[in-house]
C-alpha cells in the first residue's frame, strides 16, 4: 500500500529554512542567485504557517511589528516575520544588501522606487516610482542593491498581514527618503520581540 500525505507529513519549518539559506551562502555566490535561490525557499517556507510560533504573530495598533526569528551567528543574515495592522506602512527606505520577503498571511503592498541622482550626496536622493505591486501569500519580492532596494511597504488592506524578511545583514539603520524634499535621514530600527524588550520599535 502506498502510503498517503497526510496531516502529520513534516512541514518544511523555520529550521528547514536557516539551513537553506546557510547552504546557499556557503557557496558565496553573487546577490542574484543569492536572492533566486533563497526566494525558491522563502516560497517552500510560506506555503503553510503551522511553523510559525504564537508569540511572533503579535501586532501593534500604533505600528508594524519587526519579530526576529533567527540572526545568523556568522552575521551573514537575519530571519524576521512582520505582522501589520491595516494601514500600516514604511516610509520611503533602503537596505545596503540583498533581501527577499514572502506573505505568509493576507497581502503587503510594494511601491519601488528608481534613484536618479549619481548618488553622491548622503543627505540628499531624487527618487522616481518605478512599480508598486502586491505581493500575496505564496508570492516573493527581493531587494538587489544597487539598483533595486529603495521601497515602501504596507498593508492597504483590511485584514492583518504576516510577512516573512531575510536580509543580508543585521538590519539595524536604514537611510529614510522624503520624496518631496529629496532629503535622506539615518535611522535606527530595532526588533520587536520578547526577548528585546516590550516597546515595538518602528522606522
Ligand atoms: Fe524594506
Amino acid at each position: 500500500m502506498t502510503a498517503m500525505s497526510t496531516a502529520s507529513t513534516p512541514v518544511f519549518g523555520l529550521r528547514d529554512y536557516v539551513h537553506a539559506i546557510e547552504s546557499v551562502l556557503e557557496r558565496r555566490p553573487s546577490n542574484k542567485v543569492i536572492i533566486r535561490e533563497i526566494s525558491l525557499a522563502t516560497k517552500q517556507l510560506c506555503a503553510s504557517d503551522r511553523w510559525l510560533e504564537e508569540r511572533f504573530r503579535v501586532g501593534n495598533p500604533d505600528c508594524y511589528t519587526r519579530h526576529l526569528l533567527h540572526r545568523d551567528t556568522n552575521n551573514r543574515f537575519v530571519v524576521l516575520a512582520l505582522v501589520w495592522m491595516p494601514g500600516q506602512m514604511t516610509p520611503i527606505h533602503d537596505h545596503s544588501c540583498w533581501g527577499v520577503m514572502g506573505l505568509i498571511q493576507n497581502t503587503l503592498e510594494e511601491i519601488c522606487y528608481e534613484r536618479l541622482d549619481d548618488g553622491k550626496r548622503h543627505d540628499f536622493a531624487e527618487l522616481d516610482m518605478s512599480r508598486g505591486t502586491d505581493v500575496s501569500q505564496g508570492g516573493v519580492a527581493y531587494l538587489l542593491p544597487p539598483y533595486e532596494e529603495i521601497h515602501r511597504i504596507g498593508n492597504t488592506s483590511n485584514k492583518p498581514t504576516i510577512s516573512l524578511h531575510v536580509y543580508g545583514r543585521d538590519l539595524d539603520e536604514v537611510n529614510v527618503f522624503d520624496p518631496v524634499t529629496g532629503k535622506v535621514n539615518p535611522m535606527r530600527i530595532k526588533y520587536y520581540s520578547p526577548e528585546c524588550g516590550k516597546t515595538p520599535f518602528v522606522i
